[in-house]
């Protein structure tokens, strides 16, 4: 039995494999670390099967799984796991992008006493040398998104790197069954993984050796369905439909108060300033009873610290929600739009808004 498996998926990786492997072998002989190299090809067109079944390794073995009826990394990266003998697990690609070299740090964190150790390019020291703007405004868009849909990110401030180590337990005891889909494995392990500790470790991703990458429109639509089958599995998506559902039913108190202070306390009798305030009770109204909803249903898990703080973040959160609303109303129907259409879209951004402070500021995970 060896002590580690270094994992690594290739798709048409021919020239960039034996680099990896001769670097790799290099660093863990070095640090007197026993370990197999698992390489999980999906039939790549370019022989790469070939050329991993013929590596020669001077301190570990190879092992090499063809699929021949499947593809995508992550499951590819499942399937490594399966195989695998390691009481470790490693995970990395084959384009040197991720270097080996890291490979022995990553394991000495796991021997202490963490339980996933991720390699990252935005902690302290990581950077990335090569992406251009878009590719860097993308992953930071896609960070966001996962942060809100999957809170378990909250533990890394790389939770898409696919350059990470962890114990065979996280994977074996998984909380929940590991669906992988797309290219994000790491997000369904910090998702359903069995883990305490998690550690980071930085590293600059640098240029891929040879070949391109498989990252594509198609990768990205992927990672939207992943994100939100992840949300629905582990009832982040049920909290997001509670939030939009009190918010709704807040919409009655928000009515009630308008109509008991303008009708009933009078502030009919002073026009439209009297509408106005009468508006801002109906408003102010509807935040505490959202509020008073969201901590004993919405958040009920995630309550901490203050109330009083926690309920100025909402109040901050449903002003700004409410300005983005308005802000919609008239910027969009100026610019042509019907204004129910205008008035739609500004209530789907409000509530976003809300949402997305709420769940961060408010109630963070
Ligand atoms: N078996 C298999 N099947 N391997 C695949 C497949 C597939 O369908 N698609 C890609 N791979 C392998 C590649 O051969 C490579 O070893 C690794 O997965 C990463 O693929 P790239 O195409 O180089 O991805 P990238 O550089 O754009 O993005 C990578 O790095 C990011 C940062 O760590 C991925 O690992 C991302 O998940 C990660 O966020
Ligand atoms: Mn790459």
């Amino acid at each position: 039995m060896v002590d580690v498996s270094v994992i690594v998926p290739t798709y048409n990786e021919r020239e960039n494999l034996p680099v990896l492997a001769k670097r790799l072998d290099k660093a863990m002989g070095k640090a007197g670390i026993s370990y197999e190299l698992v390489v999980v090809d999906d039939n790549s067109p370019d022989g790469t099967a070939e050329v991993a079944r013929n590596l020669k390794l001077e301190h570990g073995k190879v092992k090499v799984v063809v699929r021949k009826d499947e593809r995508g990394l992550a499951s590819a990266v499942m399937k490594g796991f399966e195989v695998a003998e390691g009481k470790y697990f490693v995970v990395m690609d084959a384009d040197l992008q991720h270097p080996p070299e890291v490979v022995p740090e990553l394991v000495k964190r796991l021997k202490e006493d963490c339980d996933l150790v991720i390699a990252s390019r935005y902690s302290k020291e990581g950077r990335i040398e090569e992406w251009n703007f878009v590719r860097k405004v993308i992953s930071k868009g896609a960070t966001i998104l996962a942060k809100l849909l999957v809170p378990a990110t909250k533990y890394t401030t790389d939770p898409m790197s696919g350059f990470f180590a962890l114990k065979r337990e996280v994977v074996e005891r998984a909380k929940l069954p590991l669906n992988p889909l797309g290219y994000k494995i790491l997000l369904e392990l910090l998702a359903k993984g069995s883990f305490e500790k998690v550690c980071e470790v930085p590293y600059v991703f640098g240029k891929r050796l040879a070949g391109e990458s498989k990252l594509g429109g198609r990768v990205m639509l992927e990672y939207l369905i992943h994100l939100m089958k992840l949300a629905k599995e582990t009832g982040e998506l049920n909290r997001m439909l509670t939030f939009a559902a009190v918010g709704a039913s807040g919409i009655v108190v928000n009515e009630g108060a308008l109509y008991a202070v303008y009708e009933l306390l009078g502030a009919k009798s002073l026009g439209a300033l009297g509408l106005a305030a009468a508006g801002l009770a109906g408003f102010e109204a509807s935040v505490v009873y959202n509020f008073l909803l969201h901590e004993r249903v919405t958040f009920k898990d995630r309550r901490k610290g203050s109330v009083v703080k926690r309920f100025l973040h909402y109040e901050a959160a449903s002003v700004l929600g409410a300005a983005a609303q308005l802000a919609f109303l008239l910027g969009l129907t100026y610019a042509g739009v019907h204004y129910l259409i205008s008035n739609l879209i500004g209530i789907v951004v409000g509530l976003g808004i809300r949402y997305s402070y709420s769940a961060t500021k408010a109630w963070p995970a």
